[in-house]
């Protein structure tokens, strides 16, 4: 049986990053099978949608997707149902991957690459567990309304249920067995009712299931500043879906560059992992090969170990990242002056 893995490059400088992993993939895993659509704006403009049906369902009978960036101001006034970022939210929520797993890792060739510290940021490995398919993101009701007296009113709803709570924190759980053992749930009980939901159903869960995993909770304002205060006091972080994406931009700064860090978006167990890069599209930098490739290759790594079940090729595409980076290996957001392409022979050079 091959597996399939489908390529959604999308907008700005996914298509530059995405090349790199065909290149990476081509010379790992000979006998996969890429397959590529449109996404995001790309999309948009050629089929009127951010994400076509067609590749809707083509993502649902892959083996694992993996996306480069969607969204860019050319696009910043296309109705908010068709904007790329729609795309985006439509396709998670297709593939029901609830749980999204952000790594901070902070390679050793780049501790001096951090706006902290470089002792505050050696070593540090830690993992959000972002839920990623709920929360104010979904809820409804939503929108803008004008009033009775002129003004207008826009409002969103943050709703979770004790289902969606708990599959995402079992999720946490699982992996911090695998690791450190530690898991920090972040809300704001103080605050809100899904706050106060979120942590009793965590408490509930880890009592009746998890005794052995230590677990805390934290309010999310103070893990922020718990996160740039001593950051490699965390193993674990579960959150939900809008503190998991401000929180996890943070975490991504403290390892020397958003360039550098993927994620995998995961649902039950079977059904076809969405790998992205956490970067956006950084249209500053689009068109022009500069852009760092890495967190697109180590998204790769990832569909490797959660999706494809190849865990020995996975280890050695994270071995020659980690040597083209110990070589001195830098794209211009990490200090250096590597293109994209340039970068992706320092790893396919290191692959061997
Ligand atoms: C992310 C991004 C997305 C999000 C956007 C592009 C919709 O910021 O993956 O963190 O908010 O989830
Ligand atoms: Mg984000």
């Amino acid at each position: 049986m091959t597996q399939t893995l489908l390529l959604l490059p999308g907008d700005g400088i996914g298509p530059e990053v995405t090349a790199q992993v065909r290149r990476v993939a081509a010379a790992l895993t000979p006998d996969l099978t890429l397959d590529e659509r449109d996404f995001g704006g790309v999309s948009y403009d050629r089929h009127g949608v951010p994400i076509t049906d067609e590749a809707v369902t083509t993502a649902l009978a892959s083996d694992a997707v993996l996306m480069g960036a969607v969204g860019g101001p050319k696009w910043a006034g296309v109705e908010r149902g068709k904007r790329p970022e729609m795309g985006l939210l439509g396709l998670r929520k297709a593939m029901d991957v609830y749980a999204n797993l952000r790594p901070a890792l902070c390679f050793d060739a780049l501790a001096d690459a951090s706006s902290l510290k470089r002792e505050l940021v050696a070593g540090l490995d830690i993992m959000f567990v972002r839920e990623l398919t709920g929360g104010v993101y979904f809820g409804q009701p939503r929108g803008i309304e004008t009033l009775p007296d002129g003004q207008r009113r826009g409002f969103d709803t943050q709703v979770y249920t004790t289902s969606e709570i708990e599959r995402v924190s079992r999720v946490a759980f699982e992996l911090a067995r695998g690791r450190r053992n530690k898991v920090h749930s972040l809300e704001k009980s103080n605050v809100m009712e899904s706050g106060l939901l979120w942590r009793e159903v965590v408490t509930d869960l880890h009592r009746r299931e998890y005794a052995d995993v230590q677990l805390e909770h934290m309010l999310a304002d103070n893990a922020a500043m718990q996160l740039v205060r001593q950051p490699t006091q965390f193993d674990v972080l579960l959150t939900d879906n809008l503190f998991g994406d401000v929180l996890s931009d943070a975490a991504a700064q403290l390892t020397g560059s958003l360039g550098m860090l993927p994620s995998a978006a995961l649902g039950e167990a079977g059904r076809p992992g969405l790998y992205e890069p956490i970067h956006g599209s950084a249209p500053d930098i689009a068109g022009q090969g500069v852009a760092n490739p890495l967190a697109a290759i180590l998204s790769f790594e990832m569909a490797l170990r959660w999706s494809l079940d190849r865990p020995a090729e996975a280890d050695r595409l994270f071995a020659a990242v980690e040597a083209a980076l110990a070589v001195g290996a830098r794209t211009r957001d990490i200090g250096g002056t590597l293109s994209t392409v340039e970068m992706g022979d320092a790893v396919l050079s290191a692959l061997g």
